[in-house]
């Protein structure tokens, strides 16, 4: 089981989590306290009439005179308008305190989330994040909001209930309350037990949501490895756990209601019994009777409001803690406190203070891991000289990915230091580092919207000519002119509107936009049709130009227009040079260029014959 599963949430009620909620229910503490206020309102008036039957019934039926009736209907008539105001006020504020929740743990969420390092992404499924964000949000606002209007009012509402017996008939009143201790015996049993299905419920749930984002995911994979029998089984034995939990959380609500009713019946018959010998005797009124009843009826109804309520702020608490738990997560990579004073942090950068580098790039004895005990570098040193361009060949596996990853910040070095024109990154800020830098990645990432919008991510005050011309120096001009709707094109989600080859062009406008001093280029090893590789190929020959950069290159044309190779194995430089001497070792680079580039080669000349 990993962290990712539901954990056993089967701690009791956490005050400590629930006042660090009480940060997103403040900006409503006036809106809440009004509902709470509103709340009570609704139940006395609730209470209020078996109470207006009684008068009704000893002071018009049972009499039998209309004398002062008018003024009986007109309090009837103030309490339904009363409560109707209510009851309005009531929906509408806790309406907009929840919306009004959700949308601020969204909000509070996004941010983090925009701040959290690769790393964080590396470990936490986007499931996971999707339902934080989504169902954990949702349940949490709802809640807030709603579960405290029924615990205000179920609350206020048997305080009323017991006040008024009581002050009726004190002997009646506790001969009826008598059914209360029994009641919070049971409920207290059932509700525990109730509360460990729905844990359970929700544990499997949770597996069957991950077991579906596998196997949508990994659709593709599993058709062409067969493994569709294996994921099904596995699937079916989550299904089946579902249902059985889910049956078990059903008996144990079916045996509670009953015994709740029964108690209410009992109850009843209590004041039935007792109230009825009363009215016999002439000590008690046909109306207190009627009251009476009325009373242990009206006095259930909250009994298993509360009971839902209660099993409701246990899933919430579950979703509270994960949401604070994505909330809480501190990126790892972050600017120390003399930096942001020197270089502003994301909000406010202190550009005035930035200063542009020239392009040289050291790693000084760097190393790394992902893992604890898996070191994927270590020692690595490289000087890499402005405007220098650098092609990483190798084996899959081999680190350059990784390279590439430190360079650009996306991860730091676990030990060892890399500096830009002498100094250590970490002394400016991630922003003017990124702001520094350029890059098209293996798989292309745009965002939905226009072509335009993509371009203008790079840099985003460029005006409509910087456009225009960025997407002609690297090519894309040409399809993007052709596109239906030119630069409004869209690109739909994850920029799937567009090829693969598109896709990258766009990449290269906006990295080249914001005329970065790096640029790294992770090459798709994934064939393009041959005018777009070529478009592909100019471009990356034109951001090269004057910049610092790192090419992860797979196409011999790439390969040999950099200033410099670097054949890495192990996150080790076993071999570096240009192409014609790397040949002549006849070694690392001999046998890759062997077995993968010549082939192309030849195919290149064949072309051209
Ligand atoms: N995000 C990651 N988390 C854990 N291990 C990783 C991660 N990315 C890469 N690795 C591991 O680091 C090593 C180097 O990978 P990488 O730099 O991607 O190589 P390349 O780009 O040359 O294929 C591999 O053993 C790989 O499994
Ligand atoms: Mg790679």
């Amino acid at each position: 089981m990993n962290q990712f599963e539901e954990h056993d949430y089967s701690k009791e009620f956490d005050p400590h989590l629930w006042r660090k909620l009480l940060r997103f229910a403040k900006p409503y503490r006036w809106q809440l306290t009004g509902l709470g206020f509103v709340m009570i309102m609704v139940a006395v008036v609730d209470a209020l009439f078996p109470m207006m039957n009684r008068i009704a019934i000893d002071r018009f039926i049972v009499p039998a005179t209309t004398e002062g009736l008018a003024g009986f209907l007109a309090l009837y008539g103030v309490l339904v308008v009363v409560q109707a105001a209510n009851v309005f006020t009531l929906i509408t504020l806790a309406g907009r305190v929840e919306v009004g929740i959700v949308h601020d743990l969204r909000e509070v969420g996004f941010r983090r989330l925009q701040e959290l390092s690769f790393s964080y992404y590396d470990r936490t499924p986007v499931g996971w994040i999707m339902a934080r964000m989504t169902s954990d949000a949702q349940r949490l606002g709802d809640t807030i909001s709603w579960g405290l209007v029924d615990i205000a009012w179920g609350g206020a509402m048997m305080v009323a209930i017991g006040a008024f017996m009581i002050s009726m008939n004190a002997r009646l009143g506790l001969i009826v309350l008598a059914v209360i201790p029994p009641l919070a015996v049971a409920s207290m049993y059932f509700q525990k037990r109730i509360l460990e299905a729905n844990r359970e419920v929700r544990k499997t749930n949770s597996r069957i949501s991950g077991a579906y984002n596998e196997g949508i995911m990994g659709a593709k994979t599993t058709k062409t490895l067969v493994q569709e029998q294996a994921n099904l089984a596995e699937f079916t034995t989550h299904t089946n756990r579902m249902r059985e939990t889910s049956v078990r959380t059903a008996i144990f609500s079916g045996l509670y209601m009953p015994i709740v009713l029964t108690l209410g019946s009992i109850g009843t018959g209590l004041a039935l019994w007792a109230g009825g010998t009363g009215v016999m005797a002439g000590v008690i009124t046909y109306g207190t009777l009627v009251a009476f009843i009325g009373y242990t009826v009206q006095f259930f109804e909250p009994v298993r409001e509360l009971a839902r309520v209660i099993t409701e702020l246990q899933a919430a608490q579950a979703s509270a803690e994960r949401i604070m738990s994505l909330v809480e997560t501190e990126p790892d990579i972050v600017d120390s406190l003399e930096v942001v004073a020197r270089y502003g942090d994301s909000f406010h950068p202190r550009r005035e203070n930035w200063e542009r580098p020239s392009g040289r790039i050291e790693f000084r004895n760097v190393s790394f891991t992902y893992k604890e005990g898996e070191q994927v570098l270590s020692n690595f040193n490289l000087v890499v000289e402005p405007g220098e361009s650098i092609a990483l060949v190798g084996e899959t596996g081999s680190g350059k990915s990784t390279i590439v990853n430190l360079a650009c910040r996306f991860y730091e070095p676990t030990s060892g230091e890399i500096l830009i024109d002498g100094r250590d990154y970490r002394e400016r800020s991630i922003l003017w580092h990124e702001s520094h830098l350029g890059y098209v990645l293996q798989q292309p990432h745009l965002f939905s919207g226009t072509i335009r919008d993509n371009i203008r991510y790079g840099r985003l005050d460029a005006s409509e000519q910087e456009i225009r011309r960025a997407a002609e120096l690297v090519n894309a001009h040409q399809f993007i002119a052709r596109h239906e709707n030119g630069y409004d094109g869209e690109v739909g989600e994850g920029g799937n509107l567009l090829s693969t080859g598109e896709k990258q062009l766009v990449s290269f406008a906006r990295a080249i936009i914001a005329d970065p001093v790096f640029f790294v280029f992770d090459e798709a090893t994934s064939s393009v049709d041959t005018e777009t590789e070529r478009l592909i190929q100019d471009a990356v020959q034109t951001v090269l130009e004057g910049r610092t950069s790192f090419i992860i290159a797979h196409r011999l044309s790439t390969i040999r227009r950099s200033d410099r190779i670097l054949v890495i194995d192990s996150g080790r430089v076993v071999e570096e040079g240009a192409h014609r001497d790397l040949l002549a070792l006849r070694g690392k680079y001999y046998q890759l260029y062997t077995s993968q580039f010549l082939e192309e080669e030849e195919e290149e000349v064949l072309a051209h014959h």
